[in-house]
């Protein structure tokens, strides 16, 4: 290793990522609704590649849930107290060199059942005191409207985004942010992984399984309400705060064919292009030909309103920006083939690739070609708003020498050089779970992404003490000098 460093662009916005949903705890303070997320529960003993199993909700889990007046059971609902405890944190971002910070609102906070004629002043306040803190340590705030919650009133009463009245309800808590916050919040972004609620429609959709004949028409409708809801959030963002910045958000999951078969090929490129069908909508305005297909062997009809299409094709996204955790392999015959998970979908493993303790391919080289591949089509400035690796970790004499995750993102970053070379437009990049805070799929907390440890376990034991591991220092050096230490070792990059 040489002492070079091969630098990122200028101004390039490192930063942290988190999510209301599963940080910020206080579900029940100052006025919060109930949301979809406050329903999701530990499920203790389930095998870790039973990914289904940890986030399906059903009837039951929320009748239970809305009887349920307490955070036991509920990780959620506690998260890692980032509501009280956010000026602290905000310290360590300061110190560890954040030019931004990924967050979400809590819809429920502002309208708690989501169709109230007024705000929660209570909960608008909050948000007020979080950005003037970013803000008093220069840290820029990257808001996502939507992140994996919604008002759980909205699920019951109108079947979630399934109803096409919760598009106005949307655009209503989105002109009131875009208003309050339009001095305090230059970059925006509308739907968390718009792309999962065809993998999980009730985290992304509010749409309860049981509750419909048919599921897949009820989800492709609720997609469509959300690119609707999207558009109409770019026009308002767009006029109510000029200078603003407003992207798309998808998971990206890049499918290798798992052999030279034309089969395995086909299948892969159909994986592909089903991926970005989301931000084919969401950049360049209008569903793209070869969805109909799928439409039309599904039997699935799409009801518009006169003047939807029009919306998507003015109102397109001014960035993109995605989630990356692993790649995938398709194969026409996966019979008897090994296994592997990933994030929200799993299938067969790539021979070529370590996993991850739960079970998720870890590929660096698939960031590159993500990059390309999104920039190759939309020539579109991108933006990696998750990026992480979820591990065990082990507190020893009060330190975390996590010498795995900073691997890990050594090599992915490694690799955004190199797409960056390739001629890639890239904005920024936010580490998921810059802090511990609560899984996503499984609701666990020892699922650790953060490079600041918090000490909390499955159960909620702990003293929720912020501890900065051996990888906050690392990265405050990537950030310090905005690149990484040249590695002389040949490795076959060029072009
Ligand atoms: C992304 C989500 O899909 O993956 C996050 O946007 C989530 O909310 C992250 O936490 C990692 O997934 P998990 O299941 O490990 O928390």
């Amino acid at each position: 290793m040489s002492n070079q460093i091969r630098k990122f662009p200028e101004g390039f916005l490192w930063g942290g990522a988190i999510a209301a949903n599963q940080a910020e705890g206080a579900w029940n303070v100052d006025g919060k609704g109930l949301s979809t997320a406050d329903v999701a529960i530990f499920k203790k003993g389930l095998s870790k590649s039973d990914y289904k199993k940890h986030n399906k909700v059903d009837e039951e889990q929320i009748q239970q849930a809305m009887r349920a007046n307490t955070a036991e059971g509920y990780p959620k609902r506690r998260g890692v107290d980032f509501y009280h405890r956010y000026p602290e944190d905000m310290a360590l971002f300061k110190e560890m060199g954040l030019k931004t910070l990924r967050v979400s609102i809590a819809w429920t906070r502002i309208f708690p059942n989501g169709d109230e004629e007024e705000p929660n002043e209570a909960g608008l306040l909050f948000y007020d005191r979080l950005f003037d803190e970013m803000k008093k340590h220069d840290i820029e705030p990257l808001v996502t409207l939507s992140h994996y919650e919604m008002p759980l009133y909205l699920v019951n009463q109108y079947g979630g985004w399934s109803h096409r009245i919760v598009v106005d309800f949307f655009v209503k808590f989105s002109r009131v942010v875009f208003d309050r916050y339009k001095d305090k919040v230059k970059y925006w972004l509308t739907f968390n992984e718009i792309d999962s609620i065809v993998r999980h429609p009730f985290t992304s959709g509010g749409i309860v399984s049981e509750r419909f004949d048919n599921v897949e028409q009820a989800v492709y409708q609720a997609l469509h309400h959300q690119f609707v809801a999207s558009a109409l959030a770019v026009k308002y963002c767009h006029e109510m705060i000029p200078g603003a910045k407003i992207g798309c958000m998808l998971t990206k999951l890049t499918t290798y064919p798992y052999s030279c078969n034309p089969k395995d090929v086909l299948k892969a490129s159909k994986n592909n292009q089903f991926n970005m069908f989301f931000t084919d909508v969401q950049v360049r305005g209008e569903y793209p030909r070869f969805i109909n297909r799928l439409f039309k062997e599904k039997n699935i009809h799409i009801e518009k309103q006169l003047g939807d299409d029009e919306l998507l094709k003015v109102h397109t996204v001014d960035f993109i920006s995605f989630s990356y955790y692993n790649s995938l392999v398709a194969t026409e015959n996966s019979e008897g083939m090994e296994t592997v998970s990933g994030n929200t979908i799993g299938g067969v493993k790539n021979p070529y690739l370590e996993v991850s303790e739960w079970g998720w391919q870890i590929d660096p080289i698939g960031i590159r070609i993500s990059l390309n591949d999104l920039y190759d089509r939309y020539q579109l400035p991108l933006f990696i708003v998750e990026n992480g690796l979820g591990a065990y970790d082990k507190v020893e004499d009060g330190k975390i020498n996590d010498d795995y995750r900073i691997s890990y993102h050594e090599q992915h970053f490694q690799q955004m050089l190199e797409a960056i070379e390739d001629g890639v437009e890239l904005m920024g990049y936010t580490s998921w779970g810059i802090l511990d805070l609560i899984s996503y799929s499984s609701s666990e907390m020892e699922k650790r992404y953060g490079f600041i440890h918090v000490d909390q376990d499955n159960d909620g034991n702990g003293t929720l003490n912020r501890t900065p591991k051996k990888s906050f220092y690392w990265y405050q050096e990537v950030i310090r000098q905005n690149g990484l230490k040249i590695n002389d070792e040949p490795n076959g990059d060029t072009f």
